[in-house]
């Protein structure tokens, strides 16, 4: 197999190189195509294209792989400590004891958010969505972090993995109107978490193992998945040399809406309202066919899964465990599992290939953890910080280029102006 693809336009050939990865991916390099023949390609929603070459997370979308720095995703998520898997994806080896022990202790010291970002905190209305309040307070630290005080990059890595949970906190606490809770260094990092959300004054909180191990496990799951909506958008953000805090901000944003991480919070209403609705998931398997319906399955597809998201079977069986662990029955359970089965089995889903995605179980989870639903993207941003750190750690190193896709233009041909009056 040659290592260049031809094109032919009109009269002209011209031979473009071809990359291939490590797993054998193929991509057509057309870096040059507009110098040597005038045109650009068109790919919107970048269905199929490649943004950059990356060594961090491998998937395939047909057999349903994934690996971080080549290790598969089940067997992370089996033995694995959430900060393992972030040393993981952000120095690229995993960590010995020692490298171990010194990132996590780093974290440690930066857990407490300076007071004066909670005085910007204070101002945000009680009901604000968590995630706007986030991003926010990830955007604020790009104005705290400047000059002299900004430190090398290694040390904003550190101060975001450690003060992006305790603020994530902080919109649970004010919702409830209750005093926010500082950092407890003597916990590991998910039951830290979990202390800052849960603990009262008046009740110390306990945390469970269960409780702790479904959270590490989900926050795993979440850490990376190459180049998706809110990843290309740090890279982006990120090429322009925008500060880390910047660019996480951004990718915070990217993640809120419904078609991206936004969707774990929407299954869970949408399984509510079938609920509320008398639970005829036959109903709503029909509208979300119904393109005049303007409704979609939450939780159901994935760009680049098309025959199952590894990560759905991870979450559905920890699903049933923490459920089972916590002798917690869900209602919606029941009705996601209708929902599932009716959907695989039906043609129009099947010929799209659509099938539950990391979202569509990942609610439950958080519920029967007492996480609020609000406050589930929330908790995939928190997992997905050290994948979105990689990232755009490795494009810096990659020393890539400002990004800036082209266009073809279809507005309007030269026309003359035309004064107010005379219009
Ligand atoms: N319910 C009903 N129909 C669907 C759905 C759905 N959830 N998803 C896709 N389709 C249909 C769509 O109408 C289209 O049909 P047709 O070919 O007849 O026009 C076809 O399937 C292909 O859909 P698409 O919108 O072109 O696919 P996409 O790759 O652009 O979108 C997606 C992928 C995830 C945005 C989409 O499947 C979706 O909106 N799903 C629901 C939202 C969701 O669960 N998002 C979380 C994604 S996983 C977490 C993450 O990484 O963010």
């Amino acid at each position: 197999m040659s290592d260049f693809a031809e094109l032919s336009l009109g009269d002209k050939r011209i031979q473009l190189p071809v990359i291939t990865g490590t797993e054998d991916e193929k991509a057509i390099d057309i870096a040059k195509l507009r110098d040597e023949t005038g045109y650009i390609t068109i790919d919107s929603g970048y269905k199929n294209t490649g943004a950059t070459k990356s060594a961090i997370t491998f998937l395939d979308g047909e057999l349903g792989i994934l690996r971080y720095r080549g290790y598969s995703i089940e067997e992370l998520a089996e033995k694995a400590s959430f900060l393992e898997v972030a040393y993981l994806l952000i120095y690229g080896e995993l960590p010995t004891a020692e490298q171990y022990a010194t990132f996590e202790n780093s974290i440690k010291m930066h857990t407490i958010v300076n007071e004066d970002m909670r005085k910007i905190f204070e101002g945000f209305p009680v009901n604000a969505h968590p995630m706007g309040v986030l991003s926010a307070m990830v955007c604020a630290m790009s104005a705290f972090y400047t000059g002299d005080k900004s430190g090398s990059d290694e040390l904003n890595i550190i101060r975001l993995m450690a003060k992006m949970p305790s603020m994530a906190t902080w919109s649970y606490k004010k919702s409830q109107g209750h005093p926010v809770n500082y950092p407890n260094n003597s916990l590991d990092y998910c039951s830290n978490f979990l202390n800052m959300m849960f603990a009262l004054p008046v009740a110390p909180y306990q945390v469970d193992p269960v409780v702790s191990a479904a959270l590490n496990k989900l926050l795993i799951l979440h850490a990376d998945h190459e180049q998706n909506c809110s990843t290309s958008t740090v890279r982006l953000v990120g090429s322009s040399h925008a500060s880390l805090y910047a660019s996480i901000s951004a990718g915070i944003n990217a993640l809120s809406g419904p078609l991206h991480g936004g969707a774990n919070q929407e299954v869970i209403e949408m399984l509510e309202a079938i609920k509320a609705d008398g639970g005829d998931t036959a109903k709503y398997i029909a509208m979300a066919k119904d393109k005049n319906s303007g409704f979609r399955l939450m939780g159901f597809g994935h760009r680049v899964y098309k025959n199952f998201d590894p990560r759905a079977r991870i979450i559905k069986k920890a699903a049933d465990d923490v459920l089972a662990a916590l002798g917690i029955n869900d209602p919606v359970l029941k009705i996601a599992s209708e929902l599932e089965a009716a959907a695989l089995s039906d043609e129009y889903f099947v010929a799209r290939k659509l099938y539950p995605n990391v979202d569509f179980y990942s609610g439950i989870i958080y519920r029967a953890l007492g996480i609020p639903t609000d406050m589930f993207t929330v908790m995939f941003a928190i997992g997905r910080l050290p994948g979105w750190i990689a990232q755009w750690k490795e494009m810096k190193a990659n020393k890539e280029p400002i990004g800036r896709p082209r266009q073809v233009y279809v507005g309007a041909t030269p026309r003359e102006y035309v004064s107010m009056d005379q219009r």
